[in-house]
């Protein structure tokens, strides 16, 4: 028992750490590189990181598509993030040092479809890549389904036409 306790302690330190060690982000400055510049030029051949979001052009939103991403976010999302995006599940409860992030976070709100599209595909901290599991058209599909499940979360029911807002009324407890 003493010997679990001690791992664990060790695993929670070494977690941190990897979480909040210091980086030398782009405009900083670094005594380790000869011109003292953070953001070097890549050498040839590479390539960007930010290239891996596919345009969205190919994939559109439509019923269809954002009918896919609840499903396949259901499965890979939903998990972590809870059925509503909102960090409320089973696994988040145990994910005390990070717990996933509530997709209703305004970071997550403000930031670009093409963001969320790379954290699916290369994950983010201590979240797992999806870009193995999920093509492309479902990546887009799960933006998508993202997108509607923020917006029916930030919606108040007097701002809804009157058809929806009583269907609405219908599902609220
Ligand atoms: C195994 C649990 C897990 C699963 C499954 C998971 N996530 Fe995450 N997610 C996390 C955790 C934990 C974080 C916070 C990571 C950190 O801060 O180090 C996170 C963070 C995020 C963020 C915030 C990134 C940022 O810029 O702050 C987004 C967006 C996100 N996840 C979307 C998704 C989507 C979409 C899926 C499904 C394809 C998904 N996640 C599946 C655990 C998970």
């Amino acid at each position: 028992m003493r010997l679990a306790l001690v791992l664990l302690a060790a695993c929670g330190w070494d977690a941190n750490r990897m979480n909040d060690q210091p980086r030398c982000e782009p405009g900083d400055r670094t005594p380790w590189l000869p011109d003292q510049r953070c953001d070097q030029a890549p050498p040839p051949n590479v390539v960007a990181w930010r290239e891996i979001v596919a345009p969205v052009a190919a994939h559109p939103p439509s019923p269809t598509t954002i009918a896919r991403g609840a499903d396949r976010f259901s499965r890979f999302c939903a998990p972590c993030h809870g059925p509503l995006g909102d960090g409320n599940s089973a696994v988040a409860r145990d994910m005390v040092l990070r717990p996933p992030r509530s997709l209703h976070d305004p970071k997550v709100v403000g930031s670009p479809d093409g963001e969320l599209y790379r954290t699916i595909v290369a994950g983010y901290g201590m979240m797992p890549a999806y870009g193995t599991y999920l093509g492309e058209s479902d990546r887009w599909a799960i933006v998508h389904y993202v997108r509607v499940l923020e917006r029916s979360q930030a919606t108040k029911l007097a701002e809804l036409p009157a058809p929806h807002r009583e269907e609405a009324q219908r599902w609220l407890p």
